[in-house]
């Protein structure tokens, strides 16, 4: 069985004393034993700090972004080693924000994930296409261009904690969730991807997490889908009682 997965990418929001009271708070809310994998990935200045919090419950720190170089003269970056001394097990890469507002290409993100991985890292590799290609019924062709570049010259031993999410444009921060029908057709299709490229059993295996306004009202029927394995949430991330709540889905 695969281990359900609730993450919360907190984006550009909170400070690190803010990252740290929402941190305590939630410590404080949650069941002190859960089957589901909790995962918070504040900013990169709230890192430690939340490490203090995240080291002492069930709750593992994730990073939004990393840089594909060991170290070097790359200004305003931050590398894999600095993530894991920060606390960081988990980094999100290729979130549709990367991609689209700061034009990270798939050749880019593969480097990132390389990185990722050889840094001890384990990556959460975001895809999904946005509502003109949905328009156009070009979903699964993006999809797999996303995955199979993304993922390119990658053994599956180095895969083996790999989390995708699947993550339409159209649904991230606007409210319009996709439907269970629809996120779960899209994590399938990645399933179905996967199968092909590493294998029945990698594939099924591998935790894939729908994202896009998911909320405490609607995660259930999310959840209940075949191929949904978890959730990652941005806007319901920064509320101490919604993120409680996702965390409790199936209570
Ligand atoms: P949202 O963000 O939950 O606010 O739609 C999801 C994401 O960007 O991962």
């Amino acid at each position: 069985m695969r281990k359900p997965i609730i993450a919360g990418n907190h984006k550009m929001n909170l400070t690190w004393q803010e990252t740290q009271d929402l941190l305590l708070c939630l410590k404080e809310k949650m069941p002190k034993q859960t089957d589901v994998e909790v995962i918070v990935c504040p900013p990169f200045t709230s890192l430690s700090a939340a490490s203090m919090v995240t080291r002492e419950c069930c709750i593992a720190l994730g990073a939004q972004n990393m840089h594909q170089a060991e170290k070097g003269a790359f200004t305003g970056e931050i590398s894999a080693q600095m993530l894991k001394a920060s606390g960081c097990d988990w980094v999100i890469l290729g979130h549709s924000e990367r991609r689209h507002i700061f034009n990270e290409a798939n050749t880019e993100i593969n480097a990132k994930l390389k990185a990722a991985i050889k840094g001890g890292l384990k990556p959460i590799l975001c895809v999904g296409e946005t509502l003109a290609e949905r328009q156009k019924g070009q979903t699964n062709a993006i999809l797999q261009s996303q995955l199979e570049e993304g993922l390119a010259g990658i053994a599956e031993s180095d895969l083996q904690q790999l989390v995708i999410a699947y993550e339409p444009v159209w649904a991230i921060g606007t409210g319009q969730t996709a439907t269970p029908q629809n996120a779960n057709a899209g994590c399938q299709f990645i399933r179905s991807l996967l199968t092909t490229c590493y294998g029945a059993s990698f594939a099924e295996g591998t935790r894939i997490l729908y994202g896009g306004s998911v909320k405490p009202h609607n995660i259930q029927a999310l959840m209940s889908c075949s191929d949904i394995d978890g959730a990652l949430v941005g806007g319901a991330s920064l509320k101490c009682a919604d993120f409680n709540a996702l965390i409790r889905f199936n209570e």
